[in-house]
């Protein structure tokens, strides 16, 4: 959620580069932003609310050591006095903070009133404390004792006017140090680092890092040990962090499809293990949140139609509540694009205290989620940072189908049906006038309704979900068969319902869906490999077996983004959402 990145070094530009870092993570999401600089006098602070895009630091002063913060707002409103760092009551101590100190109110009155509070958040009580530990302890001990006293999911940075250090301690909320040459990087996205350095540590829940000018030692927060870390050498390139001439980071991810698919097939898939973990487990369960649970549903028609195996899929943050019969023959596979999904990893804790063997299919290689896992698998997607998944999404459906085809003993069909898929992917996506036309009429429209059977299921509520989280009109995704229990009286004179009639046993049964829709006055867009009288507008997806629900659902995102773009709205940051989501 909150994008947090911090400098020591060399430079003397410290607050430039902490201002430059948190650009770099504003795909994460968030409504404010702030700087702290220590300069020989004081810390210099400039916040403010809204876009850091456009914005400029007003005269900050030569620094080596300076923290950055991008808020996205839990305890108070969106306010420049809300937005961090923030200071202690004698401006000598600055902080930052992603989480939520969940006993906020309780370390306030344990404060007992002598400290003034500038914040309406949780996070300013962290200042105070370390405030009042400075004054018979070391400020990495302040911080350390701070930590300690706060109870929650949460990552703290914290600076100090007359200690040339940057201390930073993790719970919950993911931290990673990046090793440089006489100077040191903290950020909450190790792809913040990229233009500095590649040899980076991901902080382990209550880890504590101290960083100086030539050094980052890490020490365990409860019992103080020192620890020997071996830097994780990052295989991202900076390059795939920019927007390659695309206007919005959703058009170029959403073009890097094709290849992507056809990289996973053919070189990368980790299915061999994978594979054998399925075929040795007792009850296999795929996990995932939003985009990626939908992926899930996908796995159980694919584990089910090509491997003839049943897989269970649930929405992450409904998991907890239904594991009681996980053991340690289960089999949890994890969906994320972050790794970091505050709901999955608290799913994937439990279950692993269960003695469950987990597995998972993750983007961001030693995040939370990739280091708790025995079977991590890379979805080898590059960097995503539009906040809605696309890239993400086609690589994990991608990784599932090659899975499937290998349970079943027929890896080289999957690696041929692929083929077909990425080809007709491409073709798509160089190919969007119909797509483009049917966006100008929808701009208007306040309801969508995408519906299909099988695997056009997931398929349509991954559109609706594209849909509605960038275009912000209400879409919904739903089997066709559940119309008539409900969702068919919203329908009337001139609702667009897209159809999803592949080639395949559904055919029949959604072309009757779609007869029933224009019945009740719907205007309906078909999207299949062959035109039908009932279409009043037709997109066309050749039939690539399994694999065609990639293809259907880039239809989906060209339409969600062509629809954004007419409506004037910024498909990379939807509204009230964030790409990381670190808090439940
Ligand atoms: C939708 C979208 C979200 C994510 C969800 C899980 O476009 O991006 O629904 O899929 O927040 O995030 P990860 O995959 O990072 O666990």
């Amino acid at each position: 959620m909150c994008g947090i990145f911090g400098y020591i070094g060399k430079r003397s530009d410290a607050a430039d580069i902490v201002f430059e870092g948190i650009k770099t993570l504003e795909y994460r999401g968030y409504d404010s932003w702030g700087v702290a600089a220590l300069s020989k006098n004081n810390i210099f602070v400039q916040k403010q609310i809204g876009k850091i895009g456009d914005a400029t630091l007003h005269t900050p002063p030569l620094s080596s050591l300076a923290i950055a913060h991008t808020r996205w707002a839990t305890h108070g409103g969106v306010t420049k006095e809300n937005a961090h760092p923030h200071l202690d009551c004698t401006k000598s101590v600055a902080i930052i903070h992603n989480g939520i100190i969940e006993n906020y109110d309780t370390l306030k009155k344990q404060l007992h009133g002598t400290h003034i509070y500038t914040s309406e958040t949780d996070s300013e009580v962290a200042a105070h404390l370390i405030e009042e530990h400075i004054k018979t302890l070391p400020f990495s001990e302040a911080v350390r004792q701070t930590f300690l006293a706060c109870s929650g999911s949460n990552a703290l940075v914290a600076i100090h006017q007359k200690t040339n250090e940057i201390v930073a301690v993790r719970n919950g909320s993911p931290l990673v140090v990046g090793y440089g040459d006489n100077e040191q990087f903290i950020a909450s996205d190790a792809a913040g680092l990229l233009p500095y350095t590649k040899n980076v540590h991901f902080l382990e829940d209550n880890e504590m890092a101290i960083l100086t000018q030539n050094s980052i030692e890490i020490i365990d927060v409860q019992t103080k040990a020192k620890k020997k870390i071996v830097p994780t050498v990052l295989t991202w390139t900076r390059a795939a962090t920019n927007k390659a001439g695309f206007a919005t980071y959703m058009e170029k991810e959403l073009h890097e499809q094709p290849d992507i698919m056809l990289n996973i097939s053919l070189e990368t898939t980790n299915a061999t293990s994978l594979t054998k973990a399925i075929r040795e487990a007792r009850g296999t369960y795929l996990i995932g949140c939003g985009s990626a649970y939908y992926a899930c549903l996908a796995g159980t028609y694919f584990f089910s139609t090509i491997a003839k195996r049943h897989i269970n899929a649930t929405v992450a943050s409904e998991f907890t509540y239904q594991e009681d019969f996980i053991n340690d023959k289960s089999l949890v596979i994890a969906l994320s694009q972050s790794g970091e999904t505050m709901d999955l990893i608290d799913a994937v804790k439990r279950a692993k205290a269960k003695g469950a063997r987990i597995a998972s299919v993750v983007n961001v290689e030693g995040s939370t989620l990739w280091r708790l896992s025995d079977l991590p698998v890379s979805c080898n997607a590059g960097p995503e940072m539009a906040v809605a998944s696309t890239k993400d999404l086609t690589a994990k459906l991608t990784h599932l189908i090659a899975l499937s085809y290998s349970l079943a003993d027929k890896k080289d069909e999957g690696i041929m049906i692929l083929k077909n898929a990425s080809l007709e992917t491409r073709r798509i996506i160089s190919n969007q006038n119909v797509i483009a036309q049917l966006a100008t009429q929808f701009v208007k429209k306040e309801h969508i309704f995408i519906v299909g059977r099988g695997l056009s299921y997931p398929a349509a509520m991954e559109i609706a979900m594209k849909i509605k989280e960038i275009s912000y009109i209400h879409a919904e995704g739903l089997a066709a068969g559940e119309l008539k229990h409900g969702t068919l009286a919203l329908v009337e004179k001139g609702t667009p319902c897209i159809v999803l009639a592949p080639h395949d046993e559904t055919y029949g049964a959604n072309i009757a869906a779609a007869m029933e829709l224009k019945a009740r006055g719907a205007i309906i867009i078909g999207i299949s490999h062959t035109k039908h009288e009932v279409f009043d507008h037709y997109i066309e997806v050749k039939d690539c077996g399994p694999a065609t629900i990639i293809p259907t659902i880039v239809v989906g995102q060209l339409l969600a983004l062509k629809i954004t773009i007419e409506k004037g709205l910024d498909p990379d940051k939807p509204r009230n959402l964030a790409k990381s989501v670190t808090v439940k």
